[in-house]
């Protein structure tokens, strides 16, 4: 029976799991509404709402999986990557707890638990090639095999979710801004609803797509849309405009992801393809992906959609993989903010 507690950002997600795969309880509670008037996460309110909230969580997690403290085996917390107070959070409760209850504490990686989830989708096959895209990360990472990480590419500056996140408060929409960017692209493009916008969208450059190497680049396409923007000021842009360049964005964003993943599964000869994070719940992102692995013959497991942005699940089944492979920590078990994933685990 192994706790999940994940606060790297602005996501409380406590879960608690049996056997590594049974879910008995899951709670995330978000934080938008705290961090929407600043368009962007406030570090110390996110850490302070984790601290607030952790104890209250966990009793509902319990109660509703119907067991008792006593019965928890393993804590798993996140380490790191994240934001160093939210982490901070998370791993001192996570101690407090595990010490208190007579139980092992275990960190883990936050980009590894993204990967993770994709394991409840379906049978992950090595060497797998994984795509994670999130509000902090834009990553293409070779799994050789769990605990085992090659870094392929990744952003130069802005990562997708913050580069979404971004362009929808230059014209208007919500924070997050990756659900309202996609919605509004929607209207306008192919996907359901389409044919919004005669004029089909807006067309944006496509940064570093012909760059030969895997790495990405997102703070170019934000600038392009500020230009268009700005070309268009002083008038208040009508809800066409909205759509097409919401559309147009998503159609750059979407288009060099895909090409690169691809590039990526090809040359390392990957068995199939992974898609993790925040971004990873974008239904355009998902669909090409999967028309550009059936393209090249292998198949594509994306993240449960409920399982993309921050959890408690993805923690608690990385947590027991992890334990039950023999990982080990100890009482000194320490935050690691700018934590990497590593290429092979003792
Ligand atoms: O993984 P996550 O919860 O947090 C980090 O670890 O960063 O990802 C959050 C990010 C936000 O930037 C949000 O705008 C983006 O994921 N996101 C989306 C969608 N849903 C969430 N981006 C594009 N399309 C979506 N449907
Ligand atoms: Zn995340």
């Amino acid at each position: 029976m192994v706790l999940g507690i994940e606060t790297s950002c602005d996501e409380t997600g406590i879960a608690l799991l049996e056997d590594g795969e049974r879910i008995l309880s899951a709670g995330v509670a978000s934080q938008e509404s705290i961090h929407a008037p600043y368009a962007g996460v406030v570090p110390e309110l996110a850490s302070r709402q984790h601290l607030r909230l952790l104890g209250q969580m966990l009793q509902t997690c319990v109660r509703e999986a119907g067991v008792s403290l006593p019965q928890i085996e393993l804590v798993a917390v996140t380490r790191g990557p994240g934001l160093a107070g939210c982490l901070l959070s998370g791993v001192s409760f996570a101690k407090g707890l595990a010490y208190g209850l007579g139980v092992s504490v275990l960190g883990v990686n936050h980009i590894e638990a993204h990967i993770y989830s994709c394991c409840l989708a379906g049978d992950v096959e090595f060497p797998a090639l994984a795509l994670v895209v999130s509000g902090g990360h834009t990553l293409l990472v070779l799994v050789r095999g769990w605990g085992c990480y090659e870094l392929l590419g990744q952003t130069r500056d802005d990562a997708v979710g913050e580069a979404y996140d971004k362009v929808a408060s230059m014209i208007g929409l919500p924070f997050p801004g990756g659900p309202a960017v996609e919605a509004r692209a929607m209207r306008c493009g192919s996907g359901p609803g389409a044919g919004r916008t005669a004029s089909g969208g807006v067309s944006f450059p496509r940064p570093l797509s012909t760059s030969g190497d895997l790495n990405f680049s997102f703070s170019g396409l934000k600038t392009a849309v500020l230009y268009w923007l700005k070309k268009h000021a002083g008038k208040p842009l009508n809800e066409d405009e909205v759509d097409g360049v919401a559309h147009g964005f998503q159609e750059a964003v979407i288009e060099v992801l895909l090409k690169k993943t691809l590039r990526a599964a090809q040359r390392a000869d990957a068995r199939c393809m992974l898609l993790a994070g925040g971004v990873a719940r974008n239904e355009s992102l998902r669909r090409r992906l999967q028309e550009g692995a059936r393209g090249i013959g292998i198949a594509l497991h994306c993240a449960p959609k409920e399982y993309c942005t921050d959890n408690g699940v993805m923690v608690a089944a990385l947590g027991y993989r992890k334990y039950t492979g023999g990982v080990r920590d100890d009482w000194s078990l320490d935050i690691a903010p700018g934590l990497k994933l590593v290429k092979s685990e003792a």
